[in-house]
């Protein structure tokens, strides 16, 4: 029997924060032989549906197998909302959380997205609501207003520009450049981390990620006097003293790339346990810590696993796929609107990685890693 799992995660209202209750369904584990037979299913329907496998690092082993075998995807947000607007396929089956489904139906209107479970959502879009947060950005018309992609459609639709973890930097570094205020929802991490690096002049909403926001610095710091040969790779929604004992930090494709591309034999993971299972084929015979989420005084330790992510699974999957149930909605006004700040993003990495290739700057071409050392 599936098991409802109750969660409590940080509730900003505007500047301050209070604790929000929410849920998450937990698939059953299928049996090996189960495993199989649900595998086998999956990719006859994908072909019967005419349908392509979007799936992010952080779900299941097997459900980013059966992406990659069945020319699907596993990859970052930011190439999980491409691949799927330039996809020929008629159906789009997301394996993530929802926001990720409805970037993929607002990129491509006229596709049927599908996901596995439509309550697999992010603390960071439920505590960022819609009406409140319009009500913080019409406080503040004078700021040019910036959203990350773990947020909803009618978020997307109130926002000048988009960003993901993999550009976010380097779009604010623009607008600051152009000496434009920015008015940034939901992550307060991402947030104070690309403040501190561009300068900029950011007003943050108070959000988190309830996954990153258990990593321990002074653990970290411990772990990392233990190994001191390992490097260390951070997600930058992981609070401050995280960030700040990093060797890499970036998006989880610009993670990847640095334990490929980095001369260690050993590394400290900073984010969902997840993408261990690609950074272990991407970079075969090297070793892959877990960066600490329990303090010495905590009581409990997190399991670094986006309890939404792990809705996702085989069964849900295949029923998804042979019922044609749980297709992603956006309201037709609201998705055109949202579509503009995803567009300006996705136009300006383009740009971006043609502006690094052009220069010659292999470190920093776009896909691979670009925030190497120390916040
Ligand atoms: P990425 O864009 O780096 O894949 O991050 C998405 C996310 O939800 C991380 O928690
Ligand atoms: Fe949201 Fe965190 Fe889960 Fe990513 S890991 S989807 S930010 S709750």
């Amino acid at each position: 029997m599936e098991a409802i799992r109750s969660i409590e995660y940080d509730r900003p209202q505007g500047l301050t924060c209070g604790i929000g209750e929410a849920w998450a369904r937990v698939p059953d584990t299928p049996s090996l032989e189960e495993k199989r037979a649900l595998k086998e299913r999956i990719r006859a329907l994908l072909e019967r549906e005419q349908a392509v496998l979007v799936a992010h690092y952080y779900v299941d082993a097997e459900l980013q197998e059966l992406a990659d075998e069945t020319g699907g995807c596993v990859a970052d947000s930011l190439e999980m909302a491409r691949f799927g607007r330039d996809h020929a396929a008629k159906t789009l089956v997301v394996a993530g959380v929802r926001f990720m489904g409805e970037t993929a139906k607002i990129l491509s209107p006229d596709k049927r997205v599908l996901m596995p479970d439509l309550d697999a959502t992010c603390s960071l879009d439920l505590g960022c609501p819609a009406d409140e947060f319009s009500a913080f950005c019409d406080a503040h018309p004078d700021r040019t207003v910036v959203v990350y992609a773990n947020t909803s459609a009618a978020v997307k639709a109130r926002a000048d520009w988009m960003v993901t973890s993999s550009i976010g930097l380097e779009i604010v570094a623009d607008l600051h450049a152009r000496g434009e205020k920015i008015l940034w929802a939901p992550d307060r991490h991402l947030g104070s981390y690309i403040q501190k690096k561009t300068g900029a002049d950011m007003l943050l909403w108070q959000g988190s990620c309830l996954v990153h926001d258990e990593f321990k610095g002074i653990e970290l710091d411990l772990l990392r006097n233990e190994y001191s040969d390992a490097k260390i790779l951070v997600h930058p929604e992981s609070p401050e003293g995280v960030v700040k004992l990093a060797d890499v930090v970036g998006s989880t494709t610009q993670l990847i790339d640095a334990a490929v591309k980095l001369d260690a034999q050993r590394f400290i993971v900073a984010t969902d346990l997840g993408i261990l299972h690609k950074m272990q084929i991407a970079a075969p015979g090297k070793t892959f810590i877990a960066a600490p989420t329990a303090g010495n005084s905590a009581t409990c330790k997190s399991c670094a696993h986006c309890p939404w992510m792990a809705m996702n699974g085989l069964a849900n999957l295949a029923d998804v796929l042979e019922r044609g149930h749980n297709e992603i909605h956006v309201d037709a006004a609201i998705g055109e609107r949202a579509r503009v700040p995803i567009d300006r993003m996705l136009d300006f990495a383009a740009r971006h990685k043609r502006r690094v290739q052009a220069s010659g700057d292999l470190a920093k071409d776009g896909s691979l890693f670009t925030h190497v050392g120390p916040a």
